[in-house]
């Protein structure tokens, strides 16, 4: 282990047990450099071949954080506009191009994802795993978060992500816990022996 710091039972506690989806925040603001901090952390979870396709748009100006809603749906549009900081999570397509730096041990690495078809899908799948880290490392800072993707993601790639080969996932809305509980009642999860087998 080469952490600096020990995760503690309360760590998982606040992320798995205390740690809902969020509907409502406290006013406090979220900075960019925690952002920035969480993401200096998550980054070090495995992906496929390092591939390493998670990609982020904190969109903080007013007027950028409407064009979001609007492209958001109807049920989703007033918690957007409201939380503290909203981040578009997205698969870069184009993550090949980063190859030579982050996988020195495969010369040729990014000949491998030559093919297009094979590269969006692999930038899918990657970054939402690497979109696990990040909800996951976003809850172990104390922030309260609600991940949504209801919402037209093709008029949020024309829209925010033009001119790159990102292509968004889902909306994470971040902020402080509200004074009041907002998220709806606790629903059940699978029982180990619904989910797993052993063979
Ligand atoms: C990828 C993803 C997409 C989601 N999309 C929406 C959404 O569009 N609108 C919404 O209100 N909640 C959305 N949710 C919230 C889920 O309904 C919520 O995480 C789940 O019911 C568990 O709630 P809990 O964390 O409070 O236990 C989404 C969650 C995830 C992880």
């Amino acid at each position: 282990m080469t952490t600096t710091t020990e995760p503690t039972l309360t760590t998982v506690e606040q992320i798995f047990h205390e740690g809902r989806s969020a509907r409502a925040w406290s006013t406090q603001p979220v900075d960019d450099a925690l952002v920035r901090r969480v993401y200096d952390t998550v980054r070090w979870g495995p992906t496929l071949m390092n591939t390493s396709p998670l990609r982020l748009l904190l969109v903080r100006s007013p007027e950028a954080r409407e064009r979001l809603v609007s492209h958001m749906a109807e049920g989703n549009r007033e918690r957007v506009r409201s939380a503290p900081l909203a981040v578009v999570v997205a698969a870069d397509a184009d993550f090949h191009e980063h190859l030579d730096a982050l996988v020195p041990h495969v010369p040729g690495a990014r000949d491998r994802f030559a093919d297009e078809a094979t590269r969006a899908r692999i930038a899918r799948e990657q970054a939402w795993l690497q979109a696990g880290y990040l909800v996951v490392g976003l809850r172990s800072e104390g922030l309260d978060v609600g991940p949504m993707s209801g919402m037209d993601a093709a008029g949020i790639d024309a829209d925010l992500l033009g001119g790159t080969a990102w292509h968004s996932l889902m909306v994470l809305n971040l902020g402080y816990p509200a004074a009041e509980e907002a998220a709806f009642p606790r629903a059940p999860r699978l029982e180990f022996d619904a989910a797993a087998a052993v063979a």
